[in-house]
């Protein structure tokens, strides 16, 4: 990277002025009431995409939500979800006809195709299956994250979206967080120079962690993804996507340190309800987070009727895993990870994966020969070393980047015009970044420096 611009000319050109918040307005509420960031431009479509979706949980109605907000660009006219009272609600909320009801995505194809397109958010290990399937009968696709737990099945389904020609987008959805987005500019730019190195942290926080990676549905890493695939594909991604070269070598270490039995304090019980004598001392109760603080409610579809909700949540912290002691649980996911990578050209990047922090989104810092960028994924902070200079970037985003609406955008012009050249998070880009962390995985395990071949 060389230095083509004058500063001036580039700041200019990156629109980077001080204090440039979005409008509240840029914001709409998802169903569960979070703030979620609109797209930054109106498409102009002939029609609405059409599409089914598989796996009608939380990212099933986040990307949903789209069609909801932008009918003219998005129809959904088919769900498969096993779970009665989901499939009901995302049938009401998208009129979806009895006929393209189904109860697991494999009914779906047993159908002649229906739709443009389908929306892949079932659990990890069923992405595979269906994306295989929905190629195979020219669909479009968009595809959950991770791809799938396996390099192999990957690959394979990286050779059928080829040999289809069909659009595959993978929901990287970094990609489009308004911070990652400018940060890219910025390196791309040439304003700060070379660019020699990248400290990038992922601070998970202590309860999304336990939430997570220890009570839900990623605690464990066999019957799902490792934990550097199913929370961090992400970073790997956006670091490969920032550099813009190849990554060649990957080394890791971290495992489990805290999340086990032999730290179950005494006087502690299998569940929280269970009576457990260190409940009110303990910052992973379930009770305090489900129950009193009624935090993360959305994983146990709550009855309509307000009155009953509470009752209801604490019946499925008896019965479910998000009641469990989280000293015993059958998790195996690390707690702490830390990966160094070599890309092409010998830039460096260390990326650390934490669960013990009180916050959460991103940290990063881009070292480069002329300048470097100190950022949180709300804001950064530009030095040029010349003159000392400080530029600062500020956006309102959403809790999730920014990202999930303006991925789905990208998605349907892509689909609307034919051309999967205008996406931006291809499966072509979005399995390297898979493979860099599958060979991560290995050399975590193996305590070994991996080469990562495409
Ligand atoms: N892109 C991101 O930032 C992001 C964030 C969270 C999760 N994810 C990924 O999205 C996917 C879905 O995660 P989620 O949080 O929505 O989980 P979820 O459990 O809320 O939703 C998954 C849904 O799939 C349904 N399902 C299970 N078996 C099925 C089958 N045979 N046919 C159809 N549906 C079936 C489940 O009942 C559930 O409702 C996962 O792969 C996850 O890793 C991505």
């Amino acid at each position: 990277m060389t230095r083509n611009w004058s500063r001036r000319d580039a700041l200019r050109a990156l629109s980077l002025t001080a204090g440039s918040f979005l409008p509240l307005s840029s914001l709409a509420a998802d169903e569960n009431g979070y703030p979620i960031l609109l797209p930054e431009k109106e498409l102009q479509l002939d029609r609405p995409i059409t599409a089914i979706t598989l796996g009608a949980g939380n990212r099933g109605n986040t990307y949903g939500g789209y069609a909801l907000q932008y009918p003219q660009h998005l129809d959904i006219v088919g769900v498969a979800e096993p779970i009665a009272v989901r499939n009901e609600r995302y049938a009401q909320k998208h009129q979806i006809k009895a006929e393209n009801r189904f109860n697991t995505w494999e009914d779906v194809f047993k159908k002649p195709k229906f739709a443009d397109a389908v929306i892949i958010s079932t659990p990890d290990n069923l992405h595979y299956g269906p994306c295989m399937k929905a190629l195979e009968m020219g669909y479009d696709v968009l595809l959950e994250k991770p791809i799938s737990p396996s390099e192999q099945e990957c690959r394979d389904i990286l050779k059928l979206a080829k040999k289809t020609g069909r659009i595959v987008a993978v929901c990287h959805v970094l990609r489009y967080a308004p911070y990652f987005v400018k940060l890219r500019e910025i390196m791309q730019s040439g304003v700060l120079g070379e660019i020699v190195s990248i400290q990038h942290l992922e601070p998970i926080e202590h309860i999304h962690m336990s939430h997570s990676y220890v009570r839900g549905n990623w605690h464990n890493s066999k019957a799902t993804t490792p934990i550097i695939l199913a929370k961090s594909c992400h970073d790997l991604d956006i670091l490969r996507w920032m550099v813009g070269k190849p990554c060649t070598h990957i080394q890791a270490f971290g495992d489990l340190k805290w999340f086990t039995a032999n730290n179950a304090p005494a006087g502690s019980t299998a569940r929280c309800s269970d009576g457990c004598a260190v409940e009110s001392k303990c910052p992973y109760s379930a009770l305090e987070i489900y129950y009193r603080k009624r935090q993360r409610n959305y994983v146990f579809d709550l009855p309509e009727d307000k009155d009953k909700q509470a009752e209801y949540v604490l019946q499925q912290l008896k019965t479910t895993n998000y009641g469990r002691c989280v000293y015993r649980m059958e998790n195996d996911q690390p707690d702490h990870y830390t990966t160094n990578i070599l890309f092409e050209g010998g830039l460096t990047a260390s990326f650390s994966m934490e669960a013990f922090t009180s916050y959460e989104g991103r940290r990063t810092r881009v070292m480069g020969s002329l300048g470097d960028v100190v950022g949180d994924m709300n804001s950064f902070v530009m030095t040029d070393f010349l003159t000392g200079q400080k530029t600062e970037w500020k956006q309102s985003t959403d809790g999730h980047g920014g990202g999930d609406w303006r991925l789905v955008a990208n998605w349907v012009e892509a689909i609307s015009k034919k051309d999967a050249s205008l996406l931006t998070s291809t499966i072509d880009q979005s399995i390297e970044s898979h493979v860099m962390g599958f060979k991560a995985e290995e050399s975590r395990k193996g305590k070994m420096v991996r080469e990562v071949v495409l």
